[in-house]
C-alpha cells in the first residue's frame, strides 16, 4: 500500500523536478538592441510609402484627397517590462501628412505622435518558440501644426484634425509595431535548430515554459535535448540543486546560466573520442617511451623485457564523463582503464604489460569564441589507481603514480583539448553575441554575464 503511494507521490514529484538544464534572463541591456530592429527595418518608412496607395477596406478620409505621409522622424522606441505578460512599448515620432483639403488648397499637417501597445509574450503552441504579439495598439497625439487659414475657427479645425487623425493613423501606424514584432520574432526562430557538437551529435535548446517576465527582466528557461546522430538522446541528470541565476547583477543586465549537467550530457557525445591510442616514442616533455624507462619505476619490466621496446598506451574511458562545478572551479572527472604495451616487431601484436584502473579530474577553463563555449583542460589530479591485469607479475602500482600522472599531462590532455577544440553551441537568441561576456563558476553551473558591445 505505501509502495504503491509511493509510486504516485515519487512519481508526482519527480514530474514536478524537471529543472531546466539553462536559463537566460534577458535584461532591458538585450532587449534594447532589439528594438533597434524598428531602425534596421525602417518599417515607418515603409508604412508612409504605403499611405498615399488605395488599399482594399481602407475608409477615404472625409476632408482629405491625395494623402500623403512624409518626413517621418527617426523613432524614440521606449520599452518597460510588464511583470506577467511582457514588454510596453512605446514609440514617440513625427510625420508630416500633406493633402487637398476640402476648401481646395494644398494641406500640411504635422505631427507629433506616440504608438503605444502591449507586446504580450508567449510560447506559440505548434513550433514552441516564443513570440511577442502586440495588444491594443494606440496612437496618441502630442501635437499638431497645421497650415489651414487661420480664418477657421480654431474649434473647428482641431476638431476636424482630431476626428480625421484618429480615424486614419491607428490604421496606418500600428501594422508597423506588429511588422517590428515579425521582426524580432524572427530573431527567435534560431532556437529550433539543432546545433552540432561536434560530429558527433548535435543541441537544441528547447523552450521549458513560456518566458515568464518580471519587472526587471524576462527569465528564458530551456530544456536543451542533446541528441546522438541517430535519433538517441541523451537525458540531462538531474543531481544538482536547482539551477537559479546568484544575485547581485545590476538591474537590466542578462545572464545565460548553463548546468554541469548540460554540459556533462553534451561530453556523453564526445565519449568514444576520449578513447585513445598512443604509440609516439617522445611526447612532449616526457622521457622516452619505452619499456627501459618504465623499468625505472617498475623493476619487473626490465627482467621481462632487458632490451628496450617502445610501449603503446591504450586509455578508454569506462563512465560517462562528468563536470562539475564550484564557485571558482570546474573539474572533468573520468574512470577508465590505461593499458600499457611493449610494441614488438612489425605485424606482431604488442603484448600487454598491465592494465590500470584510474579515475582522474582534469581542470576546465572556459571561454567564449564565436558564440561557442570553448573549454580547456589541464590535468587537475590523479585520484586513483589499481592494478586490473599484469603480465609481468604483481608489483606496486603506487611506484607509478608520478609516471601516470605526467603521462596525462603530456600525452592525454592534448587529446582531450583536442576533442573539446569545436566547443559547445549557445542559445542562438535574438542574435545575442556572446563573446564578451564574463564567466563565472557557480554551484553546478557556468555563468555568463553578457556584456553587450
Ligand atoms: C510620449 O512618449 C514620451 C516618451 O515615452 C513621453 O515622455 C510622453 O509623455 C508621451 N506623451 C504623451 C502625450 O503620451
Amino acid at each position: 500500500m505505501l509502495g504503491i503511494l509511493c509510486l504516485a507521490l515519487c512519481g508526482l514529484l519527480t514530474g514536478a523536478r524537471a529543472d531546466p538544464g539553462a536559463l537566460l534572463r534577458l535584461g532591458m541591456d538585450i532587449l534594447n538592441q532589439v528594438q533597434s530592429a524598428m531602425d534596421e527595418s525602417h518599417i515607418l518608412e515603409k508604412m508612409a510609402a504605403e499611405a498615399g496607395k488605395k488599399r482594399p477596406g481602407m475608409k477615404p478620409i472625409k476632408g482629405i484627397t491625395n494623402m500623403k505621409v512624409k518626413d517621418v522622424q527617426l523613432p524614440v522606441i521606449t520599452l518597460n517590462f510588464v511583470p506577467e505578460v511582457g514588454i510596453f512599448q512605446c514609440v514617440s515620432t513625427g510625420m508630416t501628412i500633406t493633402g487637398k483639403s476640402f476648401m481646395g488648397g494644398n494641406m500640411e499637417i504635422i505631427v507629433v505622435l506616440n504608438i503605444t501597445a502591449t507586446n504580450r509574450l508567449l510560447r506559440e503552441e505548434e513550433t514552441g518558440l516564443p513570440v511577442f504579439r502586440s495588444e491594443g495598439c494606440e496612437v496618441i497625439l502630442v501635437s499638431v501644426k497645421t497650415n489651414l487659414p487661420s480664418n477657421m475657427l480654431p474649434k473647428m479645425v482641431n476638431k476636424f484634425l482630431d476626428s480625421t487623425l484618429h480615424k486614419v493613423l491607428p490604421g496606418l501606424l500600428c501594422p508597423a509595431i506588429d511588422a517590428v514584432l515579425v521582426y524580432v520574432n524572427r530573431k527567435w526562430a534560431n532556437l529550433n535548430d539543432p546545433m552540432p557538437v561536434g560530429q558527433m551529435g548535435t543541441v537544441k535548446y528547447v523552450l521549458m515554459s513560456t518566458p515568464a517576465t518580471t519587472a526587471s527582466h524576462i527569465q528564458v528557461d530551456f530544456s536543451p535535448e542533446v541528441q546522438q546522430p541517430k535519433g538517441k538522446a541523451i537525458k540531462l541528470a538531474e543531481d544538482g540543486g536547482p539551477l537559479e541565476i546568484p544575485g547581485g547583477y545590476a538591474e537590466g543586465s542578462s545572464q545565460l546560466l548553463l548546468s554541469a549537467a548540460l554540459l556533462t550530457a553534451e561530453l556523453a557525445l564526445l565519449q568514444k573520442s576520449f578513447d585513445v591510442d598512443v604509440q609516439a616514442k617522445t611526447i612532449g616533455e616526457l622521457p622516452p617511451q619505452t619499456t627501459e624507462t618504465l623499468a625505472g619505476f617498475i623493476p619487473e619490466v626490465a627482467e621481462a623485457y632487458p632490451k628496450p621496446k617502445p610501449l603503446v598506451t591504450q586509455i578508454r574511458v569506462s563512465k560517462l564523463p562528468k563536470v562539475t562545478m564550484k564557485t571558482g572551479k570546474s573539474l572533468l572527472h573520468f574512470h577508465g582503464t590505461l593499458e600499457m604495451f611493449a610494441a614488438r616487431r612489425r605485424g606482431k601484436h604488442p603484448v600487454s604489460l598491465f592494465l590500470l584502473e584510474t579515475h582522474f579530474n582534469l581542470e576546465i577553463q572556459y571561454s567564449v569564441q564565436e558564440n561557442r563555449l570553448q573549454m580547456t583542460t589541464s590535468l587537475d589530479r590523479l585520484l586513483s589507481l589499481s592494478r586490473g591485469s599484469s603480465s609481468i607479475g604483481a608489483f606496486n602500482e603506487k611506484e607509478l603514480t608520478t609516471f601516470i600522472t605526467d603521462y596525462l599531462q603530456e600525452a592525454y590532455v592534448p587529446v582531450v583539448n583536442g576533442v573539446l577544440q569545436g566547443g559547445f553551441p549557445l542559445p542562438d537568441v535574438l542574435a545575442i553575441n556572446y563573446d564578451l561576456a564574463e564567466l563565472h563558476l557557480v554551484e553546478d553551473a557556468l555563468l555568463l554575464d553578457l556584456k553587450l558591445d
